[in-house]
Protein backbone atom coordinates (compact mmCIF):
# COMPACT_ATOMS: atom_id res chain seq x y z
CA UNK A 1 0.00 0.00 0.00
CA UNK A 2 2.70 2.47 1.62
CA UNK A 3 4.72 1.51 -2.09
CA UNK A 4 2.86 1.26 -4.37
CA UNK A 5 0.34 4.55 -3.28
CA UNK A 6 2.81 7.01 -1.74
CA UNK A 7 5.59 5.54 -3.03
CA UNK A 8 4.44 5.68 -6.93
CA UNK A 9 2.90 9.27 -6.21
CA UNK A 10 5.73 10.70 -4.31
CA UNK A 11 9.52 9.15 -5.84
CA UNK A 12 11.37 9.58 -8.31
CA UNK A 13 15.06 9.78 -10.01
CA UNK A 14 17.17 10.68 -7.21
CA UNK A 15 15.04 10.03 -4.30
CA UNK A 16 16.31 7.31 -1.77
CA UNK A 17 14.25 4.57 0.14
CA UNK A 18 15.82 2.78 2.94
CA UNK A 19 15.15 -0.77 3.66
CA UNK A 20 17.01 -2.71 6.77
CA UNK A 21 18.86 -6.19 5.60
CA UNK A 22 16.67 -8.00 7.99
CA UNK A 23 13.21 -7.50 6.43
CA UNK A 24 10.63 -10.05 5.23
CA UNK A 25 10.60 -10.24 1.61
CA UNK A 26 7.05 -8.29 1.93
CA UNK A 27 9.40 -5.03 2.94
CA UNK A 28 11.51 -5.30 0.07
CA UNK A 29 9.97 -6.61 -2.93
CA UNK A 30 7.07 -3.91 -3.55
CA UNK A 31 9.97 -1.10 -3.15
CA UNK A 32 12.25 -2.78 -5.40
CA UNK A 33 8.89 -3.52 -8.14
CA UNK A 34 8.06 0.28 -8.13
CA UNK A 35 11.63 1.78 -7.99
CA UNK A 36 11.86 0.04 -11.50
CA UNK A 37 9.01 2.02 -12.23
CA UNK A 38 9.81 5.18 -10.41
CA UNK A 39 13.49 5.15 -11.00
CA UNK A 40 14.33 5.66 -7.26
CA UNK A 41 17.38 4.25 -5.61
CA UNK A 42 16.67 1.66 -2.89
CA UNK A 43 19.61 1.45 -0.08
CA UNK A 44 19.80 -1.66 2.48
CA UNK A 45 21.25 -0.90 5.66
CA UNK A 46 23.62 -4.05 7.55
CA UNK A 47 22.35 -6.41 10.12
CA UNK A 48 25.53 -7.53 12.46
CA UNK A 49 26.26 -11.27 12.35
CA UNK A 50 24.07 -11.71 15.84
CA UNK A 51 21.25 -10.63 13.95
CA UNK A 52 20.86 -7.05 15.50
CA UNK A 53 20.20 -4.22 13.54
CA UNK A 54 23.73 -2.07 12.88
CA UNK A 55 22.02 1.17 14.12
CA UNK A 56 25.60 3.14 13.18
CA UNK A 57 25.09 1.95 9.35
CA UNK A 58 21.15 2.90 9.31
CA UNK A 59 21.75 6.13 10.50
CA UNK A 60 24.45 6.82 8.27
CA UNK A 61 22.68 6.10 5.44
CA UNK A 62 19.82 8.41 6.02
CA UNK A 63 19.86 11.39 4.27
CA UNK A 64 17.95 14.24 2.71
CA UNK A 65 18.01 12.18 -0.35
CA UNK A 66 15.92 9.71 2.16
CA UNK A 67 11.94 9.76 1.54
CA UNK A 68 11.44 6.72 3.38
CA UNK A 69 13.47 4.88 6.19
CA UNK A 70 11.27 1.25 6.28
CA UNK A 71 11.97 -1.11 9.57
CA UNK A 72 10.77 -4.10 10.87
CA UNK A 73 9.92 -3.71 14.91
CA UNK A 74 10.89 -7.41 15.05
CA UNK A 75 12.35 -9.89 13.32
CA UNK A 76 10.03 -12.74 12.21
CA UNK A 77 13.37 -14.94 11.87
CA UNK A 78 15.56 -14.19 14.78
CA UNK A 79 12.64 -12.09 17.31
CA UNK A 80 15.35 -9.18 17.33
CA UNK A 81 13.37 -5.68 18.35
CA UNK A 82 14.58 -2.85 16.70
CA UNK A 83 14.25 0.71 18.52
CA UNK A 84 11.63 1.93 15.76
CA UNK A 85 11.48 5.42 17.75
CA UNK A 86 15.13 6.22 17.44
CA UNK A 87 15.22 5.43 13.94
CA UNK A 88 12.32 7.53 13.36
CA UNK A 89 13.15 10.17 14.85
CA UNK A 90 16.86 10.58 12.39
CA UNK A 91 14.50 10.03 9.53
CA UNK A 92 12.26 12.85 10.63
CA UNK A 93 14.90 15.25 11.09
CA UNK A 94 15.97 14.50 7.74
CA UNK A 95 12.24 15.46 6.36
CA UNK A 96 11.79 10.90 5.89
CA UNK A 97 8.48 8.99 6.65
CA UNK A 98 8.94 5.96 9.14
CA UNK A 99 7.07 3.14 7.61
CA UNK A 100 7.15 0.20 10.43
CA UNK A 101 6.40 -3.21 9.90
CA UNK A 102 4.75 -4.42 12.83
CA UNK A 103 3.48 -8.08 11.64
CA UNK A 104 5.65 -9.61 14.32
CA UNK A 105 5.18 -6.87 17.33
CA UNK A 106 1.70 -6.19 17.30
CA UNK A 107 0.66 -9.66 18.49
CA UNK A 108 3.18 -10.26 21.19
CA UNK A 109 3.12 -6.86 22.78
CA UNK A 110 1.73 -3.65 23.69
CA UNK A 111 3.05 -0.70 20.85
CA UNK A 112 1.76 2.68 21.02
CA UNK A 113 1.98 3.97 17.98
CA UNK A 114 1.54 7.71 19.02
CA UNK A 115 4.52 7.44 20.63
CA UNK A 116 6.56 5.57 18.91
CA UNK A 117 5.90 8.82 16.48
CA UNK A 118 5.54 6.44 12.54
CA UNK A 119 3.91 7.39 9.78
CA UNK A 120 2.75 4.19 8.65
CA UNK A 121 2.21 0.81 10.21
CA UNK A 122 1.43 -2.76 8.91
CA UNK A 123 0.11 -6.38 10.62
CA UNK A 124 -1.61 -9.12 9.76
CA UNK A 125 -4.47 -10.87 11.73
CA UNK A 126 -3.21 -14.71 11.00
CA UNK A 127 -0.01 -14.01 13.43
CA UNK A 128 -2.55 -12.74 15.95
CA UNK A 129 -5.39 -15.54 16.06
CA UNK A 130 -7.17 -13.92 13.31
CA UNK A 131 -8.29 -15.25 10.19
CA UNK A 132 -5.93 -15.11 7.27
CA UNK A 133 -6.43 -12.49 4.31
CA UNK A 134 -7.28 -9.74 6.65
CA UNK A 135 -4.72 -7.10 8.59
CA UNK A 136 -4.13 -3.30 9.78
CA UNK A 137 -2.62 -0.36 7.63
CA UNK A 138 -2.07 2.31 10.22
CA UNK A 139 -1.01 5.78 8.68
CA UNK A 140 -1.13 9.26 10.33
CA UNK A 141 -4.27 11.16 9.38
CA UNK A 142 -2.13 14.22 7.51
CA UNK A 143 -0.32 11.63 5.71
CA UNK A 144 -2.81 9.68 4.40
CA UNK A 145 -5.37 12.54 3.11
CA UNK A 146 -2.36 13.41 0.45
CA UNK A 147 -2.29 10.07 -0.74
CA UNK A 148 -3.92 9.17 -3.97
CA UNK A 149 -6.13 5.35 -3.70
CA UNK A 150 -4.13 2.29 -3.78
CA UNK A 151 -7.39 0.63 -5.98
CA UNK A 152 -10.55 1.46 -7.75
CA UNK A 153 -13.87 0.46 -6.71
CA UNK A 154 -16.96 0.62 -5.00
CA UNK A 155 -17.06 2.36 -1.39
CA UNK A 156 -13.47 4.17 -2.57
CA UNK A 157 -15.61 6.80 -4.49
CA UNK A 158 -17.43 9.87 -3.03
CA UNK A 159 -19.14 10.46 -6.89
CA UNK A 160 -18.50 9.60 -10.31
CA UNK A 161 -20.39 11.42 -13.14
CA UNK A 162 -19.91 11.67 -16.47
CA UNK A 163 -20.84 14.21 -18.75
CA UNK A 164 -20.95 14.39 -22.31
CA UNK A 165 -18.56 11.61 -22.54
CA UNK A 166 -16.00 12.85 -19.24
CA UNK A 167 -15.96 11.22 -16.08
CA UNK A 168 -15.14 13.17 -13.13
CA UNK A 169 -14.37 11.26 -9.81
CA UNK A 170 -14.01 12.29 -6.23
CA UNK A 171 -12.70 9.78 -4.07
CA UNK A 172 -14.70 9.09 -0.23
CA UNK A 173 -13.53 10.18 3.22
CA UNK A 174 -10.93 7.79 5.42
CA UNK A 175 -10.44 5.12 5.44
CA UNK A 176 -12.99 4.08 2.52
CA UNK A 177 -10.93 6.08 0.26
CA UNK A 178 -8.47 2.90 0.89
CA UNK A 179 -10.87 0.33 0.73
CA UNK A 180 -12.37 -0.71 -2.43
CA UNK A 181 -14.85 -3.09 -2.84
CA UNK A 182 -16.62 -5.07 -0.65
CA UNK A 183 -14.63 -5.80 2.40
CA UNK A 184 -13.38 -8.95 4.18
CA UNK A 185 -16.04 -9.08 6.65
CA UNK A 186 -15.62 -12.03 7.87
CA UNK A 187 -12.12 -11.67 8.49
CA UNK A 188 -12.44 -8.07 10.13
CA UNK A 189 -15.17 -9.65 12.62
CA UNK A 190 -12.64 -12.74 13.06
CA UNK A 191 -9.61 -10.12 13.44
CA UNK A 192 -11.68 -7.65 16.18
CA UNK A 193 -12.51 -11.20 18.05
CA UNK A 194 -9.23 -11.69 18.39
CA UNK A 195 -7.92 -8.61 19.50
CA UNK A 196 -10.77 -8.26 22.24
CA UNK A 197 -9.58 -11.76 23.08
CA UNK A 198 -5.85 -10.46 22.99
CA UNK A 199 -6.54 -7.76 25.04
CA UNK A 200 -8.73 -9.39 27.69
CA UNK A 201 -5.27 -11.84 28.34
CA UNK A 202 -3.52 -8.44 28.53
CA UNK A 203 -0.39 -7.79 26.33
CA UNK A 204 1.67 -7.71 29.12
CA UNK A 205 0.69 -11.20 30.25
CA UNK A 206 1.03 -12.55 26.27
CA UNK A 207 4.54 -11.61 26.46
CA UNK A 208 5.86 -12.36 29.59
CA UNK A 209 4.19 -16.11 28.67
CA UNK A 210 6.27 -15.87 25.51
CA UNK A 211 9.39 -14.50 27.22
CA UNK A 212 9.38 -17.18 30.07
CA UNK A 213 9.19 -20.01 26.88
CA UNK A 214 11.75 -18.43 25.21
CA UNK A 215 14.23 -18.09 28.39
CA UNK A 216 13.74 -22.08 29.25
CA UNK A 217 14.01 -23.35 26.12
CA UNK A 218 17.31 -21.15 24.86
CA UNK A 219 18.80 -21.85 28.43
CA UNK A 220 18.14 -25.77 27.71
CA UNK A 221 19.15 -25.90 23.50
CA UNK A 222 22.63 -25.17 25.01
CA UNK A 223 22.68 -28.59 26.32
CA UNK A 224 22.60 -30.10 22.18
CA UNK A 225 26.24 -30.02 21.03
CA UNK A 226 25.07 -30.18 17.30
CA UNK A 227 22.42 -27.80 17.97
CA UNK A 228 23.41 -23.83 16.91
CA UNK A 229 21.32 -21.26 17.73
CA UNK A 230 21.09 -17.95 15.88
CA UNK A 231 20.31 -14.33 16.64
CA UNK A 232 21.39 -12.28 19.79
CA UNK A 233 22.57 -14.64 23.29
CA UNK A 234 20.69 -11.31 25.02
CA UNK A 235 17.15 -12.54 25.29
CA UNK A 236 16.29 -9.11 26.27
CA UNK A 237 16.76 -8.15 22.62
CA UNK A 238 14.57 -10.45 21.11
CA UNK A 239 10.94 -12.01 21.42
CA UNK A 240 10.17 -15.43 21.22
CA UNK A 241 11.48 -17.03 17.96
CA UNK A 242 14.74 -19.02 18.22
CA UNK A 243 16.05 -19.94 14.51
CA UNK A 244 18.54 -22.80 14.78
CA UNK A 245 20.60 -25.31 12.97
CA UNK A 246 21.63 -28.80 13.45
CA UNK A 247 25.03 -29.90 12.65
CA UNK A 248 25.43 -31.76 8.99
CA UNK A 249 21.32 -31.35 8.52
CA UNK A 250 18.88 -29.35 6.14
CA UNK A 251 16.65 -27.25 8.01
CA UNK A 252 13.83 -29.30 5.87
CA UNK A 253 14.90 -32.45 7.29
CA UNK A 254 15.05 -31.07 11.00
CA UNK A 255 11.42 -29.58 10.37
CA UNK A 256 10.38 -32.98 9.25
CA UNK A 257 12.06 -35.29 12.28
CA UNK A 258 9.78 -32.77 14.76
CA UNK A 259 7.15 -33.16 12.48
CA UNK A 260 6.87 -36.61 12.97
CA UNK A 261 6.99 -36.30 16.61
CA UNK A 262 3.85 -33.92 16.16
CA UNK A 263 5.66 -31.16 16.55
CA UNK A 264 5.22 -28.21 14.10
CA UNK A 265 7.81 -25.85 13.30
CA UNK A 266 9.01 -23.86 10.21
CA UNK A 267 12.04 -24.41 7.93
CA UNK A 268 13.61 -22.35 4.80
CA UNK A 269 14.39 -18.71 4.25
CA UNK A 270 11.20 -17.64 6.20
CA UNK A 271 10.51 -14.61 3.37
CA UNK A 272 14.11 -13.33 4.50
CA UNK A 273 16.70 -14.55 2.32
CA UNK A 274 18.33 -11.30 2.47
CA UNK A 275 19.32 -12.02 6.23
CA UNK A 276 20.10 -15.80 5.56
CA UNK A 277 22.95 -14.45 3.33
CA UNK A 278 24.37 -12.25 6.58
CA UNK A 279 24.23 -15.51 8.50
CA UNK A 280 25.76 -17.65 5.60
CA UNK A 281 22.95 -20.09 6.06
CA UNK A 282 21.23 -22.08 2.95
CA UNK A 283 18.26 -22.23 5.25
CA UNK A 284 16.87 -22.50 9.49
CA UNK A 285 14.59 -23.90 11.48
CA UNK A 286 12.58 -22.11 13.62
CA UNK A 287 10.88 -22.87 16.98
CA UNK A 288 8.07 -20.23 17.68
CA UNK A 289 6.16 -19.46 20.77
CA UNK A 290 2.64 -18.46 21.34
CA UNK A 291 0.00 -17.72 23.79
CA UNK A 292 -1.04 -21.42 23.20
CA UNK A 293 2.40 -23.17 23.99
CA UNK A 294 3.08 -24.45 27.01
CA UNK A 295 6.26 -25.59 29.26
CA UNK A 296 4.99 -28.97 28.53
CA UNK A 297 5.35 -28.56 24.82
CA UNK A 298 8.66 -27.11 25.23
CA UNK A 299 9.79 -29.83 27.08
CA UNK A 300 8.40 -32.23 23.87
CA UNK A 301 10.75 -29.81 21.90
CA UNK A 302 13.80 -30.37 24.02
CA UNK A 303 13.19 -34.04 23.94
CA UNK A 304 13.13 -34.16 20.37
CA UNK A 305 15.93 -32.56 20.21
CA UNK A 306 18.12 -34.56 21.89
CA UNK A 307 17.38 -37.29 19.45
CA UNK A 308 19.94 -35.76 17.47
CA UNK A 309 22.61 -36.74 19.37
CA UNK A 310 22.38 -39.90 19.07
CA UNK A 311 22.60 -39.58 15.22
C1 LIG B 1 7.81 -9.49 9.75
C2 LIG B 1 6.77 -9.87 8.72
N1 LIG B 1 6.39 -8.96 7.83
C3 LIG B 1 5.47 -9.22 6.89
C4 LIG B 1 4.89 -10.46 6.80
C5 LIG B 1 3.89 -10.70 5.69
O1 LIG B 1 2.62 -10.87 6.15
P1 LIG B 1 1.46 -11.30 5.14
O2 LIG B 1 1.83 -12.65 4.64
O3 LIG B 1 0.22 -11.27 5.96
O4 LIG B 1 1.47 -10.29 4.05
C6 LIG B 1 5.25 -11.45 7.70
C7 LIG B 1 4.63 -12.80 7.59
O5 LIG B 1 5.21 -13.77 7.28
C8 LIG B 1 6.22 -11.16 8.69
O6 LIG B 1 6.61 -12.09 9.57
Amino acid sequence: MVAYSWGLSNLGKGDEVLVSLMEHHSNIVPWEITAKIKGFTIKYANVHPDGTLDYDDFESKISKKTKIACLSHVSNVTGVINDVKRIGKVAHDNGALMLVDGAQSMPHMKVNVQDLDMDFLAFSGHKMLAPTGIGVFYGKKEVLEKMPPFMGGGEMIKEVSVSQGQCSVSWNELPWKFEAGTPNIGGAIGLGAAVKYLEALGMDNVLSHEKELTKYASERMKECSKVTVYGPSDLSKKLGIIPFGVKGLSSHDVALFFDNYGVMMRSGYHCAQPLHEIFKLESSARASFYIYNTQQEVDRFLEVLKEFEQL
